[in-house]
């Protein structure tokens, strides 16, 4: 089994004040710890280079939500490897589908992304997921099988180390469109272990069985203290991309004490 990894995306919740006091306590909750899961918080941009100088020495990474496909240009009002890489950015999240819908991203944006943070040694956190159109038309798994392929296919496998990729299956309809949001719930642990399934099946004809096996496949939409340790029960679940439930320090440390408690009660033999 992988080892888990659990993320913190805080969109644009929160203030640099609020950003920075969660990252306090985050540190002080974890300090210490000899953490058996992998946990990395990405903050907006305007508050990463602060969050960083408090979690570096800790155990948790720090991550970005986005960068911009070139290094350099005339890209007014985006953010680039280069600079992601002064602060030491050890993450970053591509193909979020509210860049898709909002930015217009598209899969050979993100295939692009996902190319430039692998080779400045960055884990590029791969999100995919279908609409609730899509879902209810029943093309969850064409939508998946397209995305993949289409953002995968040209990563070639000596550029590709696959632990250092991370997929994160999304489905748009399960994610919270606001902080208040109480009526969008989280896809059930069943159907996210299928899609999960499903996904690492079309990974593994794209590369082979062995790498596909060492990708880890996080889910996200809805994430909360009440259903992550469901959620991560399932056996091809290897961790949680949160976000609402990511700007509550109170939130966020449960569903961290249901990673561990689920890793101290598999038992596991850690690979890393
Ligand atoms: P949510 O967001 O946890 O607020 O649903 C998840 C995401 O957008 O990654």
């Amino acid at each position: 089994m992988k080892r888990l990894l659990i993320v913190g995306a805080q969109k644009l919740y929160l203030s640099l004040n609020d950003s920075v006091e969660f990252a306090k306590q985050l540190v002080k909750a974890v300090d210490g710890k000899p953490f058996p899961f992998d946990i990395a918080v990405c903050p907006s941009f305007i508050n990463l280079a602060f969050v960083a100088n408090i979690l570096r020495g800790s155990p948790i990474a720090i991550g970005a939500q986005n960068v911009h496909q070139e290094n350099s240009g005339a890209y007014t009002g985006q953010v680039s490897m280069q600079e992601l890489l002064g602060i030491r950015v050890q993450y970053v999240i591509v193909g979020h589908s509210e860049l898709r819908n909002q930015q217009g991203e598209t899969n050979g944006m993100v295939r692009q992304k996902a190319k430039i943070a692998l080779k400045h040694k960055v884990v590029p956190i791969v999100c995919i997921g279908e609409s609730k159109e899509e879902r209810e038309a029943g093309r969850s798994k064409e939508v998946i099988e397209r995305d993949i392929r289409e953002i995968f296919t040209d990563i070639p496998r000596d550029d590709f180390a696959a632990e250092n990729v991370v997929v994160a299956y999304e489905p748009v309809w399960a994610i919270k469109a606001g902080r208040d949001d109480k009526s969008t719930v989280a896809a059930t642990p069943d159907l996210a272990n299928e899609m999960h399934k499903f996904i690492r099946s079309v990974l593994s004809e794209i590369y082979s069985s062995d790498i596909a096996e060492k990708i880890r496949i996080l889910y996200g939409g809805s994430v909360s203290p009440e259903n992550a340790q469901d959620l991560l029960k399932e056996p091809s679940i290897d961790g949680l991309l949160v976000g609402t439930a990511s700007v509550k320090i109170e939130f966020f440390l449960k569903i961290l004490e249901a990673a561990e408690e689920m890793v101290s009660r598999a038992r596991l033999t850690w690979t890393r």
